[in-house]
């Protein structure tokens, strides 16, 4: 066992004691945005507001998301990418400018209800996992110092705390294995959060750390290019849709009262349109590699064998490809060609309790950072515990 590994497994264990002594109210959610089209940020707050979310974990600093939190009371994680440890670590000045640019310019006037509640700086995503074969490991505790010492210069370190997310996979043995896919990740999911927000809810004894350990659920909503190295499952860890609509019923009290949670209002759509293999052609040969493209350039998770759209022949395959690299693209009608094998029909292409899905209108489509890995839970430990 490396240090690094001790040193993650000492943190993990901690993590472990102190989860069933979270309150509940200290659930938070995870927002991540790896998504074609990520929904509206007004939208996805009104959505946490309607569901009594109060807590959220941003994955970096992007303003418009938020400028979209300010005077909402929901309190803020804001992180910091991995591959801006370097930087941060790199000098003070560097750190200095970061906390101006993206902390102290959202919180207005100190104190005032229209900025933003940031409470936590999250420095680095996961840094540990032993998927960077420690590449930041070097750099991200110099990186955390050289932050909350820029916090308390312009002083606010009492009330922002820069903090190491580390990646805590409470329920190893209940992974869900690759050919999980969409639907039994639907179940598993669900099982996954009731569990959870009961053993939360049992709230045992006095909490020995208050107000140290947060949970933050993974995640808000299912995101369509996250990286699925770690298996298909990734893309569909939201507990909402992309489109903000919800999975399954659950209860975020942990009361067990399960029921959907509240959707996203004023969602838009785009055109009721999809793109699908055209009927008329015959020669199948031409098809495989058509289909290759457009997953590998979109999201085919759902097609693996025991997912919502497992059971699909090749040609609904290609449809559902297709379509899926259609609507990513916005609905560009040149993607919709594949050499003259996909067609555009404005009768709903869905199959059973297969969704072809039609794109949400997102006015920003933004090139994402790659977050790497981050497996069903994020808990954050405070500075002070990492000491
Ligand atoms: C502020 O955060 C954004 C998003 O994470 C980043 O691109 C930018 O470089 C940061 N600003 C500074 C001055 O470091
Ligand atoms: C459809 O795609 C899935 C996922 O790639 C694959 O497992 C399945 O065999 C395909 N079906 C056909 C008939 O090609
Ligand atoms: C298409 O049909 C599916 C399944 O019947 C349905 O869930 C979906 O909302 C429909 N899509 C549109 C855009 O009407």
């Amino acid at each position: 066992m490396t240090m690094n590994r001790a040193c993650n497994f000492m943190l993990w264990s901690l993590c472990m004691l102190n989860i069933i002594q979270v309150a509940v109210s200290d659930v938070g959610v995870n927002w991540g945005s790896m998504a074609s089209h990520p929904l509206p940020p007004d939208i996805a707050v009104k959505m946490l507001k309607d569901n009594g979310i109060t807590k959220v974990k941003l994955f970096d600093a992007d303003s418009w998301t938020l400028n979209s939190l300010a005077g909402s009371n929901i309190e803020v994680m804001v992180g910091i990418p991995n591959n801006m440890l370097d930087y941060i670590s790199d000098s003070y000045d560097n750190a200095k400018d970061w906390v101006k640019e993206n902390i102290t310019s959202h919180l207005k006037d100190f104190g005032d209800k229209r900025g933003v509640d940031i409470r936590y700086v999250s420095v680095g995503n996961e840094p540990f996992l032993e998927a960077y074969e420690g590449k930041y490991d070097e750099s991200t505790f110099p990186a955390l110092q050289n932050i909350q010492k820029a916090l308390d210069e312009v002083g606010v370190g009492d009330k922002i705390k820069a903090s190491v997310a580390l990646n805590a996979d409470v329920y190893d043995g209940n992974k869900p294995s690759d050919d999980g896919a969409q639907y039994a990740t639907t179940m598993y999911a669900q099982k996954f959060y009731d569990g959870l927000l009961k053993k939360l809810a049992e709230k045992k004894g006095t909490p020995l750390r208050p107000g140290i350990l947060n949970v933050y659920l993974f995640s808000l909503l299912d995101e369509d290019v996250k990286s699925i190295l770690p298996g298909f499952f990734e893309r569909h860890w939201g507990l909402f849709r992309y489109d903000g609509q919800a999975k399954f019923p659950m209860d975020l009290s942990g009361q067990g009262n399960d029921k959907m949670l509240i959707a996203a209002k004023g969602v838009q759509y785009m055109q009721k349109q999809w793109c699908v293999l055209n009927d008329e052609v015959r020669d199948e040969s031409l098809i495989p590699s058509a289909l290759s493209y457009a997953c590998y350039h979109s999201d085919c998770t759902s097609l693996t064998h025991g997912s919502s759209c497992g059971n699909l022949d090749l040609r609904g395959n290609a449809s559902y490809a297709f379509n899926m690299y259609f609507q990513m693209n916005s609905q560009d009608v040149e993607a919709c060609d594949f050499n003259g094998l996909g067609t555009i029909v404005t009768r709903n292409a869905s199959r059973g309790t297969c969704l072809f899905p039609v794109q949400i209108v997102s006015q920003g489509e933004r090139v994402n950072l790659a977050y790497g890995v981050t497996i069903f839970v994020g808990f954050v430990l405070s500075f002070f515990m990492f000491m």
